[in-house]
């Protein structure tokens, strides 16, 4: 996605337009995912387990959001590890933001190499085409990436010295995007538009890997406390996360999925182990 400055100032227009007919406040952070959201979805959860697995590499991780956009996630993330870091490509997106570039982000093309080493990098959604895998595996112990099935590519690490702990789906904001717009900005038959939500196809993965002999179990452990705490207590959330379950993309949501030519039934959100050993 390499966007220029004329791309920018159409995608700010476009908001603006949209802001004068939106029904919720929290719509736009889906269907605008690069100037008020991301394009991956997640819940408060997500954030706490991110954190739960960066904290246990270490007490105070060194963590860095690499193409961290505005930096919506990398701002969550700051509350409970305040000097996670950010890398992002593209300075117009501040522009298009309307914000002042924070210096915990720092603007650099992450293909020509990292400059520091961190103890995770989280890679958000990458841009379809882009690879700079080579350099984030050089630089870390701990990678969180979301890929979009389809999509987004370059997000496995498998072959770059690291192992795949763990995983975990999200729905895709295309899905989110799409349900937003049929059930509350086009006219449609109620029957149409059951039909259409069936066809909610892509998934957001999350892949968890740790170096070969690192802190794979460490993260197991801090993963599964996770889990029984969002099963046994009062799951926190952000506001927005409202509209996710207006659309059925709740915690633990069933859903059926199409998986080699044949029909699968997954949970989002539920946490998949890798038997590494
Ligand atoms: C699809 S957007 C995702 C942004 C954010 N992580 C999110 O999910 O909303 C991809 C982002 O990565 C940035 N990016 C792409 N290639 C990059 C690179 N080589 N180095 C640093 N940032 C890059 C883009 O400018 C863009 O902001």
């Amino acid at each position: 996605m390499s966007l220029g400055k004329g791309d920018l100032q159409m995608a700010v227009e476009s908001l603006r337009q949209f802001r004068k007919c939106s029904h919720s406040p929290y719509h736009e952070r889906f269907s605008f995912p690069l100037l008020r959201g991301t394009y991956f979805i997640y819940r408060k959860i997500d954030v706490l387990r991110v954190v739960a697995i960066a904290k246990a590499v270490s007490k105070n991780p060194r963590y860095c959001d690499i193409g961290c956009g505005y930096g919506d996630f990398l701002t969550k993330i700051q509350r409970f590890i305040p000097d996670a870091t950010g890398i992002e490509k593209n300075s117009g997106m501040f522009y298009g933001c309307n914000m002042p570039k924070p210096d915990y982000v720092t603007i650099a093309d992450a293909r020509w190499g990292i400059d520091k080493n961190f103890d995770v990098i989280f890679v958000g959604w990458m841009d379809p085409g882009m690879d700079f895998r080579d350099a984030v595996a050089a630089k870390t112990e701990v990678i969180v990436t979301t890929l979009d099935q389809g999509i987004s590519l370059a997000a496995e690490f498998d072959g770059h010295g690291f192992e795949r702990v763990a995983s975990w789906r999200t729905p895709s904001w295309e899905d989110v995007n799409t349900e937003i717009m049929n059930r509350h900005y086009t006219k449609m038959s109620s029957e149409t538009y059951r039909i259409l939500s069936r066809l909610r196809g892509a998934h957001n993965l999350w892949y968890v890997y740790s170096r070969k002999c690192g802190n794979s179990e460490a993260i197991k452990s801090a993963l599964v406390k996770c889990l029984e705490r969002e099963k046994r207590t009062f799951v926190e959330r952000y506001d927005f996360e409202g509209v996710l379950d207006e659309f059925g993309f709740s915690y633990l949501e069933e859903l059926t999925i199409l998986s080699n030519s044949k029909k699968e039934k997954v949970r989002l959100w539920e946490i998949q182990f890798t038997n590494i050993r």
